[in-house]
């Protein structure tokens, strides 16, 4: 058995990752009296919580991108301030990025097919269409870019729901770490050309970025390739990638057409929005697959991460929780932007008589456990559950059977939320 470590309203797990600028551990809370809400939790690391600048740069990005409610965008919980750390909490994604998967399917031999990759593509390019053009509450358009669209920040659930994550976090980066060339170093590969020449971005250079991601997804290579990063940022800056189907013929030529508009290398030569993009791989899919169903790629996940799932199912069953009586949830720098009924005010890190802020710990410890491993549903004389009834979404228990989707399903976004 392993104790959680608790941090405000969150017990942490395992850490998942650790990189230049945080590190990513896996969490949960409660929410209602019944629930398990999955986060993950990037803690900053201590350089970036110093830098006053960054974080109020960061705290701005953030009110902005929590105006993003979409099913394919994972949404962002807090930016919490607690014992002099700063934890950016989000929506846990229950399986693995991209990049990941895409490297540990080659080493089984077993690689993402094309269908598969176009709708992957297509789902992370609804999110960013979502985006791209959201407004405040006023009608304003927010003009939210994402600027490092990357196989990493695309995750892709066990069940094959896409999300992307990390929006909001480039732009305050980028304030804050500037090379000569005005370029964050190992950002570059994804980048538009406009990005590497430093200039103001609009929404479509997101759209290049995507078709530089559905390009190496279909090639199997990098579109842009070089001995170091100055060499790449020029190779970017031209964007000129060899022909898809010269280094992988098994591209369909409208695919290979699809890639090459969205990696036009002048902005209005490409799809204009990311939903043209997006119907654009539709349509492929369907003429490509006709029978193609999300389960596909759902399976396709369960079989290359099979010993991860079960390992991470088992991590579960071992933990049992914190039970220090701390009340201090610190404080969430965007909670005036996400307003009153914000998500994270339900977040209690005890299931028991959960009432907001004021959550008192230790109570029923035995239940708390058993709706660890599997929430339990009560439901009232109306039928609908406690979280329903607060228009909360449930949290499935893990690894959820994947639904049956029609051909309508895979145009149209999910039916949650
Ligand atoms: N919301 C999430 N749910 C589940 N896993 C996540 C979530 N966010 C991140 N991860 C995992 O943590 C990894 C590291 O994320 P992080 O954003 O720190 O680095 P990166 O995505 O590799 O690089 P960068 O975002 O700087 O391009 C991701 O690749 C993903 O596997
Ligand atoms: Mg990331």
């Amino acid at each position: 058995m392993r104790k959680t470590k608790r941090v405000g309203r969150y017990h942490l797990l395992e850490r998942i990752a650790y990189g230049g600028m945080a590190e990513i551990f896996r969490g949960f809370t409660y929410e209602d009296e019944q629930f398990r809400r999955d986060v993950a939790i990037k803690k900053l690391l201590p350089h970036f919580v110093e830098d006053k600048q960054f974080i109020d740069m960061l705290t701005d990005e953030f009110k902005l991108v929590s105006h993003l409610k979409h099913p394919n965008i994972a949404e962002v919980y807090e930016l919490a301030r607690i014992d002099g750390e700063l934890l950016i909490v989000m929506e846990y994604v229950d399986g693995k990025d991209l990049r990941s998967t895409v490297e540990k399917a080659r080493l089984q031999g077993v690689p993402l097919a094309l269908d598969d990759i176009a709708f992957v593509m297509a789902r992370a390019l609804d999110g960013l269409h979502h985006a791209h053009v959201a407004r405040d509450a006023r009608g304003e358009p927010l003009r939210i870019v994402h600027r490092d669209f990357s196989p990493s920040n695309v995750l892709v659930a066990y069940d094959g729901t896409v999300k992307i994550c990390d929006f909001g976090i480039a732009k305050a980066t980028h304030s804050r770490v500037q090379t000569k060339t005005g370029i964050i170093k190992g950002k570059v590969k994804y980048m538009s050309p406009e990005q590497a020449f430093g200039r103001k971005l609009d929404w479509r250079s997101d759209i290049f970025s995507a078709g530089s991601v559905l390009y190496e997804l279909a090639t199997g290579a990098a579109p842009f390739q070089a001995a170091n990063e100055v060499d790449l940022i020029f190779a970017v800056r031209d964007a000129a990638p060899r022909p898809a189907r010269e280094v992988n013929p098994a591209i369909p030529p409208r695919l290979a057409a699809i890639i090459e508009k969205a990696m036009a290398r002048s902005r209005s030569a490409r799809f204009q929005t990311a939903k043209d993009f997006r119907d654009a791989l539709i349509e492929f899919i369907r003429e490509h697959n006709p029978a193609y169903r999300r389960t596909r790629l759902a399976r396709f996940m369960k079989r290359v991460w099979a010993v991860e799932i079960e390992n991470e199912l088992r991590a579960l069953e071992n933990v049992v929780l914190d039970e220090a009586p701390r009340r201090d949830y610190g404080q969430n720098l965007i909670a005036d932007a996400l307003g009153p009924d914000a998500a994270f005010s339900r977040f209690s890190p005890n299931p028991t008589r959960s009432t907001g802020r004021q959550t008192e710990v230790g109570a029923d410890v035995h239940e708390a456990r058993t709706e660890l491993v599997e929430p339990r549903v009560s439901r009232t004389s109306s039928g609908r559950t406690a979280s329903e009834r607060h228009g909360a979404r449930r949290t499935l228990p893990l690894h959820a059977p994947a639904e049956l989707h029609d051909e309508k399903t895979l145009v149209v976004p999910p039916r949650e939320r």
